[in-house]
């Protein structure tokens, strides 16, 4: 089933479900990106949250979406691309040229949904004692 979904930068009263679902970051931390204006939220018609997505800037500068992540019941219904979509707009506007993301080098669904958003490979880094596993880098030329 379709769902009609809005696209917002999320504000105190997200705050709730982003500590339930962001789980990789303190309370704290996340009370002041959403004051940062650092997340996009994807909101059912009937108010519903369903989906997040994280940004911040690499040495200060270059775009990078941290983590992206749709409630499970309502993934493969173009929300991920909408959330996207919505950063590349802030993006654009801010006169970025280029934006970046990553994931685990072996999880296969992000890469395919990476792909499919335009994104092209650019590399992966070992991250020693912080990550077992290879992170692979995208990059995504804003046209
Ligand atoms: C990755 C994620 C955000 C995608 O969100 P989504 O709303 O389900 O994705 P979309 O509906 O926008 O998918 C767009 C396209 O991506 C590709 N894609 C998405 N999920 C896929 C899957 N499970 N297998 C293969 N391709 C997939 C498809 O091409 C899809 O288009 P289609 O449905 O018309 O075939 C979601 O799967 C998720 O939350 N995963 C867990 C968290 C995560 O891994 N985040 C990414 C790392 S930061």
């Amino acid at each position: 089933m379709q769902h009609r979904t809005k696209i917002l930068i999320a504000a105190d009263r997200h705050f709730d479900w982003l500590s339930n679902h962001d789980t990789h970051l303190s309370r704290d931390r996340i009370r002041q990106l959403i004051a940062l204006q650092a997340y996009l939220v994807a909101e059912t018609e009937d108010g519903q949250t369903v989906g997040f997505l994280r940004f911040n800037r690499i040495w200060g500068t270059l775009p990078f979406m941290e983590l992206i992540m749709v409630v499970p019941s309502f993934r493969r219904q173009n929300i991920g691309s909408r959330l996207l979509q919505g950063w590349e707009t802030m993006m654009r506007q801010a006169d970025e040229k280029v934006i970046v993301s990553s994931s685990f080098a072996n999880e296969k669904v992000p890469q395919a949904w990476h792909r499919a958003q335009g994104f092209t490979e650019a590399g992966t880094l070992a991250l020693g004692s912080f990550q077992r596993e290879r992170e692979v880098f995208f990059l995504k030329e804003l046209r």
